[in-house]
């Protein structure tokens, strides 16, 4: 069975342990009102926990869960992960030496020796008898819950209408356990009551049964040998990952990353396994669980000894409409070396995970510009260096806001040059609206610059602008940290062409016929040229704007 499979039985068996735990949650709120309510809500507690289907589910959740999360701690190759995620294994490893002992007291002394573990025998000994075992629980409790919060949280967190619900549900998570807690503290205050009063320690002793001697050195036989069990079955998944690892230290495969850097690792390590064990930050937003796609990485050399992703992996490769050489990399344990490049940013978030605008190689009718400081060049050579970052800084400042404001993504920023995006989210009609309006704001902005900067510039900052609109593939695309919305295609070498242009027809402004007819601009009176582009095959017919304020006033976005 596939580790997906697994996980999904375990969360299964999780989601009967959350409904055990937070009917016992409520049961305890009920102490807030009195010993008797909670006596009350026990006896339905136990009516489904301890009818023959209750017992099964219960005890069936336990065994699976537990099991199964040792099966998964051995498949595992690397122990490294994120903080949540060693927090959920870490709690969850602790909770079997937590709870044993309030099981064996309870569900297993009723069971073997007849004992009532009503509400008043438990809170009198965690109350009066042996304080420190109500503390002890009150952690158990605390561990467990969290635990399972933590759990759910990452489960929920794909969902798009968690973020919507997620502040109620952190509520709720919040209020359940400290109600809990606030019955659990009432509910002992009333024992701690009962308990002053002659006789009724004696007449709870007589009614519930308690073990005798022999009975509860049984109990505490049974508590032991459980807990020895569980510690050897923990040693025994270390030393068999240990064992393993010293076996597959024989056959190795090695990883390469963009950059050249490679990682070697034993067979049978995921790339995400790689990764991780190397300290290369990668995107595993469902920490591994192959749900999320955000450690998805484009396969290069290799590909071809590659198995075939199973369905799973395949249905979540096909939910972002990936390239048949893109995998996951938490899914994909390569047998031959392999040379990958991670296509999502580490520091991605689940909701930009959802989002369609991370999805890369996604095809579309965008709009693209391109932005270059005239003669800029040729005056940092008389500059100091910090002048010269001073005044771009200032230039990108101001068209980069221009772009912003007009609806624009600012794309990339190289040397003194701009590449901007238009209508990714509203379509190539708007986006050529926006970005001659961003055109006519970038121009404003250099005049205002030039203004403020007079005295530093040796003559006003002039701008080359050149707009086109077509098809191209637009996606996050990257490394490392250095991750950002981009478009690659024809359309962008067009839009890199017609700014060059620029230069030629002395203009602040070439855009494409193409630009014009989405953006319903008259442009008549405008000299048109035909270009040609480097690589293309026939000519781009053109609109050459000398002066962008002649566009007149009503071009907007
Ligand atoms: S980390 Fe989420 S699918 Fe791989």
């Amino acid at each position: 069975m596939s580790a997906v499979g697994i996980r999904r039985i375990r969360l299964g068996a999780a989601f009967v342990l959350l409904a055990y735990l937070i009917l016992h949650f409520l049961n305890h709120a009920l102490g807030l009102i009195s010993l008797d309510a909670m006596e009350t809500g026990r006896h339905w507690f136990l009516a489904l926990w301890r009818s023959r289907l209750g017992t099964l589910a219960l005890y069936g959740a336990i065994t699976v869960h537990g099991v199964l999360a040792l099966w998964l701690l051995y498949q595992r190759r690397s122990l490294r992960m994120p903080a949540w995620e060693a927090a959920q294994y870490g709690l969850g490893l602790l909770l079997p030496a937590l709870l044993a002992s309030h099981v064996v007291g309870t569900r297993v002394a009723w069971w073997h020796a007849g004992a009532d573990d009503r509400y008043a025998r438990v809170l009198m000994l965690f109350w009066v008898t042996a304080p420190e075992r109500g503390a002890w629980q009150s952690v158990a409790l605390t561990v467990a819950w969290t635990h399972a919060c933590i759990g759910l949280h990452y489960w929920l967190r794909f969902r798009p209408w968690y973020p919507r619900f997620a502040a109620w549900l952190l509520a709720a998570a919040l209020l359940l356990p400290a109600a809990a807690l606030a019955g659990f503290v009432a509910g002992g205050r009333e024992v701690q009551a009962l308990a002053r009063t002659p006789g009724w320690t004696e007449a709870l002793t007589r009614a519930t049964n308690p073990p005798d001697r022999p009975a509860a050195a049984r109990l505490a036989g049974i508590r032991t040998g459980f807990l020895d069990a569980y510690l050897g079955a923990l040693v025994a998944v270390l030393a068999a990952r240990g064992v393993r690892a010293l076996w597959q230290r024989r056959r190795s495969v090695r990883i390469t990353y963009p950059g050249g850097r490679a990682v070697t690792v034993p067979l049978g390590f995921t790339v995400l396994d790689a990764s991780r064990a190397a300290g290369i930050a990668h995107a595993s937003v469902c920490g591994g669980r192959g749900r999320c796609s955000t450690c998805r990485v484009r396969v290069g050399d290799g590909l071809e000894h590659l198995p075939p992703p199973r369905e799973s992996e395949r249905r979540v490769l096909a939910r972002v409409g990936a390239a048949a050489d893109v995998r996951l990399a938490c899914q994909t344990r390569p047998a031959h070396d392999l040379a990958v490049v991670p296509l999502l940013a580490p520091s991605i978030s689940p909701g930009e995970a959802l989002g369609a605008d991370v999805r890369q190689g996604h095809e579309s009718e965008i709009v693209v510009l391109f932005a270059d400081l005239r003669g800029f060049t040729r005056m940092a050579e008389h500059k100091l260096p910090y002048d010269v970052v001073f005044v771009l800084n200032r230039y990108f400042e101001t068209v980069g806001t221009a772009i912003t404001r007009a609806g624009g993504v600012t794309n990339q920023f190289t040397g003194d040059g701009v590449m901007a995006l238009f209508g990714i989210e509203d379509g190539a009609a708007t986006g050529c609206r926006q970005a001659v309006a961003a055109a006519r704001a970038m121009v404003e902005g250099m005049a205002t610059l030039s203004a403020d900067l007079a005295s530093d510039l040796p003559a006003p900052l002039r701008i080359g602008i050149g707009v086109h609109a077509g098809p191209a593939v637009v996606g996050q695309m990257g490394w490392g940290q250095s991750f950002y919305l981009t478009a690659v295609g024809d359309t962008v070498h067009v839009a890199a062409r017609l700014e060059q242009a620029t230069k030629d027809y002395n203009a602040e402004l070439v855009l494409s016929e193409e630009v014009a007819r989405l953006a319903e601009l008259d442009l008549s009176a405008f000299p048109g040229h035909e270009l040609a582009v480097r690589n293309r095959g026939g000519r781009v017919g053109v609109r050459v704007i000398a002066r962008v304020a002649d566009l007149g006033p009503s071009i907007t976005g």
